[in-house]
């Protein structure tokens, strides 16, 4: 069984019995997050971009935990850089590791650490993970794109994890063709309402999904489910 804990804008874990990894975590400064970065205990740290809001905590974590980031190689050598171990990998390529098999998918996104300067990380990517027979999906920051149709294809998809916040992503018109495209046996829409330009009510979502073979599911920070 494969429990899934939503920790706010586009931070998941993802666990069974042996393994957890963490997606994205954007945790010190949320100011929506329950979590401290502290007590995180993962084995991987799955970063889809170099924002703040998603590389956020990712080095701090991957140090104290001995973890690695998985994350696409520029951005990986920044992380490198920083003194966290690394898996870097690029759109279109796969790996197991001991928790399961990653593959990178495209995002049509930036992707740049800013802080006095910027510094320019690369492509951004989405994840298919294959864990615990199960594939979870997370998009990353994205707009809709019709590849979408080809992820779904070639991916019986557990779980699709896809941002309807709008403005920096795909918003709640958007997400819903994504979801006919991606056929997930479940969506969860997350990057939203973390900052009032993302404000959405993931209720108007679920609504427009009514009648579609994929199932629901908003997460409250927080909270756990299990695919
Ligand atoms: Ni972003
Ligand atoms: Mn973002």
């Amino acid at each position: 069984m494969i429990k899934l804990t939503y920790l706010g804008h586009a931070c998941f874990t993802l666990e069974d019995e042996k393994h957890k990894i963490i997606f994205d975590p954007f945790l010190s400064g949320n100011p929506l997050a329950k979590r401290s970065s502290e007590d995180i205990k993962v084995e991987a740290v799955l970063v889809s971009h170099g924002h703040g809001d998603h590389l956020g905590d990712a080095i701090n974590i991957a140090k104290s935990n001995n973890a690695v980031i998985i994350a696409p190689f520029e951005l990986a050598m920044y992380c490198q850089k920083k003194g966290a171990n690394v898996h870097p990998m690029h759109i279109g390529g796969s790996y197991n590791f001991d928790f399961g098999r990653v593959k990178l998918t495209i995002a049509h996104h930036g992707s740049a650490v800013v802080d006095e300067q910027i510094t320019y990380t690369g492509n951004p990517c989405g994840f298919v993970v294959s864990f615990s027979g199960k594939n979870v999906y997370h998009s990353g920051d994205t707009g809709l794109f019709s590849d979408m149709k080809l992820i779904g294809q070639m991916n019986r998809l557990d779980v699709a994890l896809i941002p309807i916040g709008d403005n920096f992503t795909m918003g709640v018109e958007d997400a819903v063709k994504a979801v006919e495209f991606l056929k997930p046996k479940l969506v969860i829409p997350m990057h939203f309402d973390t900052f009032d330009v993302i404000k959405q009510d993931p209720q108007v979502f679920a609504k427009k999904l009514k009648g579609s073979k994929s199932k629901v599911k908003i997460l409250k920070i927080g909270e756990s489910y299990n695919p």
